[in-house]
């Protein structure tokens, strides 16, 4: 099965066409290479034997994603291309709404010029904005998002559910991601945020290998047990698992599905920290620091609809967690 990959060589996207590859499928890579380093598909070469095939373009180009189609017998679209960055999505919104919102216009136009109408959408749990209920299932309201990044996410999912409205040929799989962390147990590819990382994980491991003096704890006076923010984090290799279990599973079969990829369990900062210093050896100096502004205190998946309907479930321990991040960042000190 030939797979289009937006975005694939990013931190998700990469894992997820090593996973393809072994399963049998061939992705098609297409990345603007705007956060990611081409060096990433010798590494998947490196892991797999194979070489994927890529093209560097913007989604948002249509005649370069009409020419990808042409040259290919595309069945199902993998769609990772965005900018993720809360903070700077505030910063930039009309950037974050052009790449994020027209591009997967673009993307889908240009499928549906090709006769290609499967498509699997990475969308986050920022959909659920603020709820003080937990854990979130599928059915939660949507939209009440509290940043452009959040609402970008929110508009193509609303896209995707008003073209499946007016064609149910489509095939529509919208996974919303919870804390998506580690690495290939390999160490041979892992997540390598450009700048100065906001994310929790990528934190601790450059603060662990010094690249970073400490982690600041953004706030020790929420309404959970030590006080500290609480979310689920899921490995990359789980997550992936998703995306290739949606694929085999249900792509080419249409209907609209949703799902929440998550452990269904939490951890706070604190915990995080000292299961580090357990499991890595490595003691991490931290500082408390004011609340993170639009952080909430606590936000886990329930995780059942996927189990249900895929047999999918998230099988590695936060320990696989911290030793295939802490080998990733072992190997690679400074990235790719
Ligand atoms: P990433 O930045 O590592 O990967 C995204 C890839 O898309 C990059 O390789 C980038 O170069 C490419 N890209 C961006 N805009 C493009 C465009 N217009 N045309 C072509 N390529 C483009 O991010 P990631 O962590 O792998 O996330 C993948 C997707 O999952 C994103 O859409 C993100 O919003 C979503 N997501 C990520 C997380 C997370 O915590 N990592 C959580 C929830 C959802
Ligand atoms: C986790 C916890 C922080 C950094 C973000 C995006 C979201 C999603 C995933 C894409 C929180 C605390 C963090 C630090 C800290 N991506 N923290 N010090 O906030 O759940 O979600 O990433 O869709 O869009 O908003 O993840 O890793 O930033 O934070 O104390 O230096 O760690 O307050 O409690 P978050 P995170």
């Amino acid at each position: 099965m030939e797979v289009l990959v937006a975005g694939g060589i990013g931190y998700i996207g990469s894992h997820t066409c090593v996973k393809m590859i072994e399963s049998g499928m061939q992705p098609i890579i297409v990345d603007s290479l705007l956060n990611a380093k081409v060096e990433v598909l010798s590494r998947i070469e490196a892991l797999t034997g194979k070489k994927p095939i890529f093209y560097q373009g913007d989604i948002r180009d249509e005649i370069f994603l009409d020419m990808v189609f042409r040259s290919h017998k595309i069945q199902s679209v993998l769609h990772f291309a965005g900018l993720k960055s809360v903070s700077e999505s505030v910063l930039e919104p009309l950037r974050y709404y052009d790449n994020n919102v027209n591009g997967s216009l673009v993307l889908i136009r240009s499928m549906r010029k090709a006769g290609v109408k499967s498509i699997v959408f990475s969308s986050s749990a920022v959909v659920y904005g603020h709820s003080d209920v937990m854990p979130v299932t599928e059915s939660f309201l949507t939209g009440m998002t509290t940043n452009p990044y959040a609402c970008t996410k929110y508009i193509v999912e609303r896209c995707l559910t008003d073209l499946f409205a007016s064609e149910s040929d489509w095939s529509i799989t919208l996974l919303r991601y919870f804390n998506p962390v580690g690495a290939h147990p390999s160490g041979v590819i892992g997540e390598d945020p450009k700048g100065i990382p906001s994310n929790l994980m990528p934190i601790i491991t450059q603060v662990a290998i010094g690249r970073r003096e400490y982690l600041s704890v953004f706030g020790n006076d929420y309404p959970t047990p030590d006080g500290t923010g609480i979310r689920d984090y899921i490995h990359i290799m789980d997550l992936v698992e998703g995306h290739v279990v949606a694929l085999e599973s249900i792509s080419g079969k249409s209907g609209l599905r949703v799902y929440n990829l998550g452990t269904g369990k939490g951890f706070s900062v604190f915990e995080m920290i000292e299961i580090f210093n357990q499991v890595c050896g490595v003691r991490i100096p931290y500082q408390i620091c004011q609340r993170r502004l639009g952080d909430i205190a606590e936000c886990w998946a329930n995780p059942e609809k996927a189990k249900h309907d895929l047999g999918w479930t998230a099988k590695r321990s936060m320990i696989e967690i911290m030793e295939d991040t802490w080998r990733w960042q072992l190997k690679n000190p400074d990235g790719y």
